[in-house]
């Protein structure tokens, strides 16, 4: 739950900077597998969830497929899958470089760098993305690290620099997203929304953020342009509360759809990095 009041507040953001890791290494769960995790195995995830709204799990036995991740979200509660345009009809999407068909032209499907974001941004706000599971099968020969920051992290940052941030990052048509037309017509209609909201009065806080410059368009006015510009600032401080992890197989991320980004990578013919990425429409069970 959030908290409405400030002491409240205080104490909140108190606990959430000495919970919070100094380094992904302090991320990583080793667990059985997917399917065969043990229950404290399942708690060291669930603490990790609580601390920094995300944890890296390390598989000893890496055999994956796209059912086995499902039923790995399942046992924290990740159900309502986010049946995204390029998913398969399970709801999980298979991310490899793709030169053909419809992913062809979607960046997350090339090996180019991805910009920070967090998932669905694009998707209205009866579609949020919550929590992702995104599970490495094969990494690429080199490139393809991740960094990434808790939403919460990035929002009491934020709120110390200038609270007028915080009300310009709510307002209702601070980020808007152009309509996505192809050839066949328009696919998905313009979306307006706040970059900060809540799950409901005292609800979880959720983040919807791309740092693109293309095809987005930013509410103009001074104080969403200097929210925006010591947001940008905080997430390529290397000093700052940003971590990084590159993925090896058999390992994943399962998040609270937090920030991240991605480096660009190199495949190999017989090396072709493959992750398992769904998208969940509820958040994290941590307990
Ligand atoms: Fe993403």
């Amino acid at each position: 739950m959030f908290p409405a009041s400030e002491a409240d507040y205080r104490n909140w953001r108190a606990t959430r900077f000495d919970r919070y890791p100094e380094r992904a290494q302090e991320l990583v769960v080793d667990i059985a597998g997917l399917t065969t995790m043990d229950s404290s195995e399942k708690a060291a995830i669930g603490d990790r969830i609580q601390r920094a709204n995300m944890a890296i799990y390390s598989c000893r036995d890496g055999v994956a497929d796209r059912a086995a991740i499902r039923s790995f979200a399942a046992q924290f509660g990740l159900t309502r899958l986010d049946h995204h345009l390029c998913a398969n009809d399970d709801g999980v999407s298979e991310l490899m470089v793709a030169s053909d068909g419809k992913r062809g032209g979607y960046v997350p499907y090339s090996s180019r760098s991805l910009s920070w974001h967090t998932d669905g941004y694009y998707n209205e706000a009866s579609r949020r993305v919550r929590a992702v599971v995104l599970h490495c099968v094969q990494d690429s020969v080199s490139g393809g690290q991740n960094a990434i920051l808790d939403p919460e992290i990035a929002y009491i940052r934020l709120r110390d620099a200038n609270p007028g941030f915080i009300a310009a990052f709510e307002h209702p048509d601070c980020m808007t997203i152009p309509a996505n037309v192809a050839e066949e017509g328009e696919i998905r209609p313009a979306v307006s929304g706040p970059v900060f909201s809540f799950d409901g009065p005292g609800g979880s806080l959720h983040m919807r953020y791309s740092a693109r410059k293309k095809n987005i368009r930013w509410r103009d006015d001074p104080m969403t342009t200097a929210a925006r510009e010591f947001l940008s600032e905080l997430l390529a401080d290397e000093d700052g509360p940003v971590m990084h992890y590159r993925l090896k197989p058999g390992q994943g991320f399962i998040s609270n759809n937090v920030l991240h980004n991605r480096t660009a990578f190199e495949d190999a013919h017989a090396q072709r990095r493959l992750l398992y990425r769904a998208r969940f429409f509820d958040r994290v069970h941590s307990s």
